[in-house]
């Protein structure tokens, strides 16, 4: 298959089948990032809906910064992987503060931001400042596997990101990428296609995980009237959904990495976020 070849199926594809999507409308970094994240963990579909509910909570990077947790983590329910939200609202701060409330266009200074990996940082300069560095998420790793890889195990990113910056289509790279992810989310029903890449993360299962445990205890945080929560109530609950599912860990582990990433917070003898 040669590249040419390739960038031609594809396009040709892509004409007759792509996707509407609100956030492929936009050049604004701000709302990219926002999909982006939230892309990362859910569904497109899904997706859509939380990232029009979010944007109208908070539709400026400024207003997002400004914001206190409880709203923020409130607006992010549903999500899960609570961190995010957080890294979201801290990159938010440091460019407003830092930043004069621009965003930096390059892949390298997008991703000395909170929360912000390669895989963000080149989708983010591509879709907001029409950067040509390739990038590969799940639907795209399976559309180079599929096609350069036909019988190969164990295949590496750095082995597919040879080829698929090669492939990145110079006039256009966000319909390319574009076309790239609806290839491979339609196309590609073959989802075993992506274990023969060496990075094959599946997401585990949820109901009884340790994320489901700090799941437990944030949303307890967040939909009672209370600023706080005692301390006692916290441990008790926990303790019960532990036994009941027949974990293995520890509350103090769970209360803990909770802790540690600022998800919430600890005053006397009380929880809050
Ligand atoms: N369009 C823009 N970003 C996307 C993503 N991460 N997944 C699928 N389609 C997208």
């Amino acid at each position: 298959m040669t590249i040419s070849n390739f960038q031609n199926i594809i396009l040709k594809w892509y004409a007759k089948n792509r996707r509407p999507m609100p956030f492929r409308e936009t050049l604004d970094p701000y709302k990219i990032l926002v999909s982006e994240i939230m892309l990362q963990q859910t569904q497109v579909s899904r997706g859509m809906e939380k990232y029009k509910e979010f944007l109208k909570i908070f539709p400026t990077l400024q207003s997002l910064a400004a914001t206190d947790d409880k709203t923020l983590m409130r607006t992010w329910k549903g999500l899960g992987y609570w961190r995010r939200a957080k890294f979201l609202k801290e990159t938010a701060k440091e460019i407003v503060k830092n930043k004069n409330g621009v965003f930096p266009k390059t892949p390298n200074e997008l991703e000395k931001l909170p929360g912000i990996g390669p895989y963000t940082a080149r989708a983010l300069a591509c879709f907001a400042f029409g950067s040509k560095e390739a990038f590969i998420d799940t639907n795209i790793r399976r559309v180079y596997i599929h096609f350069f890889f036909p019988d190969k195990k164990n295949i590496s990113d750095g082995e597919i990101l040879k080829i698929a910056e090669k492939a990145v289509l110079q006039k256009n790279p966000r319909e390319w990428h574009y076309a790239l992810f609806d290839y491979g989310a339609m196309e590609l029903k073959d989802k075993t296609i992506n274990k023969r890449a060496k990075k094959y993360a599946r997401q585990s299962k949820f109901e009884g995980s340790f994320r489901f445990f700090r799941t437990k205890v944030v949303r307890l945080l967040l939909e009672e009237k209370e600023e706080k929560i005692p301390v006692s109530k916290i441990h008790n609950t926990l303790k019960k959904e532990l036994s009941k599912h027949k974990s293995a860990y520890k509350k103090e582990e769970v209360i803990n990495s909770l802790l540690k990433d600022k998800l919430i917070k600890k005053r006397g003898a009380f929880y809050s976020i």
